[in-house]
């Protein structure tokens, strides 16, 4: 794959925006929006959502009274967040080169966008560049051992077998994939790059950022194989 991940999402963006937009679809409202809402701060003076693709957590922001900027990198999803009947402001830009003024945002959001762009290091120092003195950045990410690996025997012909979750790798090397998903008549291409934990934890250290939080979410249903390994993982960090 030698196409950057900004390129491959613009490419998906129709797709995209059918897999966001259609209710209950996509993960966002089973597993993360409630969480998500009930986790970011009261409104401070501007939320910058980086990766903000159609804009629909930059909108549930809003209507809780956050002043809401997003930035992306495909020209299709940008367009779409800002021409929303419920749009908000969105600019065309990269995480690694945000245009936005140094010290300008109190909440910095990355929602399922950090594990898909190419530079992390970068985006992170651009993060530490807009962020306020007391700011804060909240980032929802696939679970970094979710990404690492595959379950096997997925669909046991014995139900009472128990599917197994294999790393057929490393979990330490980063990699890019392109995980292609069908869906109650939905199809879509996820293009993100595993990383292993440390990537993100370090990054962040590295720019003086503590680690507030941190959620792995699971599916609450017991007998899921999901409720064994876990599906995402927020983290929220602060300036020490
Ligand atoms: C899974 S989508 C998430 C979109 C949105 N946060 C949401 O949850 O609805 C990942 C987004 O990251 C954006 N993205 C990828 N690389 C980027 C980069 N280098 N800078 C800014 N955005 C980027 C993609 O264009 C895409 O909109």
């Amino acid at each position: 794959m030698d196409r950057s991940l900004a390129g491959a999402w613009d490419e998906s963006a129709a797709e995209w925006i059918e897999w966001a937009r259609t209710p209950g679809h996509d993960s966002y409202w089973t597993f993360h929006r409630d969480r998500l809402l009930g986790l970011v701060p009261k409104p401070g003076r501007l939320t910058l959502d980086v990766g903000c693709g159609e804009g629909r957590v930059g909108r549930d922001l809003a209507d809780l009274g956050h002043t809401v900027v997003g930035v992306d990198a495909s020209p299709s999803l940008t367009r779409a967040c800002v021409e929303h009947q419920d749009g908000h402001p969105a600019i065309l830009g990269a995480a690694s080169q945000l245009p936005i003024a140094d010290n300008a945002v109190d909440l910095v959001l990355g929602f399922m966008s950090f594990h898909d762009l190419d530079a992390l290091e970068p985006a992170i120092g651009e993060v530490d560049r807009v962020l306020g003195p007391n700011g804060r950045v909240h980032l929802a990410i696939v679970h970094p051992l979710n990404s690492a690996g595959n379950w096997q025997n997925s669909e046991p012909a014995d139900p009472s077998a128990t599917p197994t979750f294999v790393i057929d790798g490393s979990y330490l090397h980063v990699r890019r994939y392109a995980d292609r998903v069908e869906r109650d008549g939905l199809t879509m291409t996820f293009h993100g790059e595993h990383r292993p934990l440390s990537a993100y934890t370090n990054a962040l250290a590295a720019r003086g950022f503590a680690i507030e939080r941190l959620e792995e979410v699971t599916d609450p249903d017991p007998t899921s194989k999901w409720a064994r390994i876990p599906l995402f993982l927020h983290l929220i960090a602060r300036r020490i």
